[in-house]
């Protein structure tokens, strides 16, 4: 295995982008572009095609909605809906709930946080952190982005029952087969669903904002939960923008940006038209891992409901990627793909283990690929994409929570659709070796040795 080195540390909550604005406006993938065989599963000689060329590949009622419908009437009775007095089927109570949301929530956690504490707020004290550093991701995570307000429910991504109807639904493990070729890993959890709500029209619209998710993903999908028209907040995405990016990366399978990388992105915001992921209930998109996407444009009356999705093969894998807050007003640190963590410039103890670290816990890969090659001529080299007969290759390898003993699932009275893997002490996942470096032991393949 050829190596290029360790890169800097990057914050897992970080996105690759650059500050400039697309130059179109993105147009909807109404079904009359779609290649061939998009109403059945599998991959037509048109998909590959497209896929090898564009990245990307639609495939129309994949799911059938009657299958997650029970989860979109829970939908309706969680706090942010209930506390907007929210009301199916009445598209007036739709409109801009972020008014009725507090400006922080705690729903649905328990109170494990450095332990056995509770989940804090900006304004509580921290022993392991400086006050009012970010907690990282919450189970019930709402925003007001830009000119929408946005519910992400990511607390319902790792609910089984979400998760065998989504991204292990057996029609979407058919199709992750037939693109990634196996063997290929069952998805443990997704980022949840995202909800995005029609916005009151005196406000200002929305604008794109591209980039790419700097977790290490080597297929995303996006499952439209409710009918989304063309401007309904469809996920937008940039056509071919994974080719553009896959070379310039200084490894194949772990996104490591470079000065091209910037380049890249410039071109593809001027060059490339964006496509907005229109459709019906469950539809389903797939795309290569480094495709440039935003969040849709919301002009319509409808909620805009989607499942974010992560897939990836069976590989040998390095270091999760893991976030220290500052503590005595030192800087937030990160782990490298060594798992090497490293306090330097800090007024307080570097020896002092009682310090918050966490993991960006939506995803289902939250661990580097172990293998640091360069990109290779073919990007599509070891992907299946027609080339193999699909086996059922589907690998129930551990999540990363289960490998690392971390909590995550909802325990004692907290619902379904809660939960989240608080932070922990330092000194609980790394080692102290001297001079501010801490080391976190791999634990990522021990279960293919058993
Ligand atoms: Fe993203």
């Amino acid at each position: 295995m050829s190596t290029t080195g360790t890169p800097p540390p990057v914050d897992p909550e970080a996105a690759f982008g650059t500050s400039s604005p697309a130059r179109h406006s993105p147009l909807p993938t109404t079904p009359d572009f779609d290649p061939v065989g998009a109403d059945k599963i599998g991959l037509s000689p048109a998909e590959i095609d497209q896929f090898r060329e564009l990245g990307f590949v639609i495939k129309r009622g994949l799911i059938p909605p009657d299958e997650f419908s029970p989860i979109l009437d829970f939908w309706w009775q969680q706090p942010p809906a209930t506390i907007a007095n929210m009301v199916p089927n009445d598209p007036g109570t739709w409109v801009s709930p972020g008014r009725f949301w507090p400006g922080d929530n705690r729903w649905g956690l328990t109170d494990n946080w450095m332990g056995n504490q509770p989940w804090p707020g900006p304004d509580d004290p921290r022993p392991g952190a400086s006050q009012g550093e970010r907690v990282g991701r919450l189970p019930f995570k709402l925003t007001q982005d830009r000119a929408e307000d946005v519910w992400r429910w990511h607390g319902i991504g790792h609910d089984p029952d979400f998760v065998s109807v989504s991204s292990a639904h057996p029609r979407v493990l058919h199709m992750q087969e037939a693109l990634l070729g196996g063997p290929v890993k069952r998805p443990r959890r997704n980022r949840g669903i995202y909800a995005v709500f029609p916005r009151d029209p005196l406000e200002p619209s929305s604008l794109l904002g591209p980039h790419i998710d700097d977790n290490p993903v080597e297929l995303m999908g996006v499952i439209i939960l409710d009918d989304i028209k063309p401007r309904g907040g469809g996920f937008t995405f940039f056509p071919g923008s994974a080719q553009a990016l896959y070379p310039t990366s200084a490894q194949r399978l772990n996104w490591v940006a470079t000065g091209q990388s910037t380049e890249a992105m410039e071109d593809i915001k001027t060059s490339i038209q964006p496509l907005e992921f229109t459709g019906k209930a469950g539809d389903v998109l797939f795309c290569h891992g480094l495709t440039v996407h935003s969040a849709g444009l919301q002009e319509s009356d409808q909620i805009r409901m989607a499942a974010i999705l992560d897939f990836n093969k069976v590989r040998e894998r390095g270091h999760m990627r893991w976030t220290a807050a500052g503590k005595h007003d030192g800087p937030r640190i990160n782990t490298d793909m060594d798992g090497l963590l490293t306090i330097s410039n800090s007024e307080d103890d570097p020896a002092d283990g009682f310090r918050e670290v966490t993991v960006q816990w939506l995803s289902d890969s939250n661990e580097f690929v172990l293998d640091r090659s360069p990109p290779v001529e073919d990007m599509f080299h070891d992907w299946n994409l027609g080339q193999q007969e699909l086996h059922g290759h589907i690998v129930d390898e551990p999540p990363w929570w289960e490998k690392y003993n971390l909590p995550l699932l909802p325990t004692g009275n907290i619902p379904r659709g809660g939960g989240g893997t608080p932070a922990v002490p330092l000194s609980s996942i790394a080692d102290y070796e001297s001079e501010g470096r801490w080391r976190v032991p791999l634990k990522a393949n021990e279960w293919m040795k058993r």
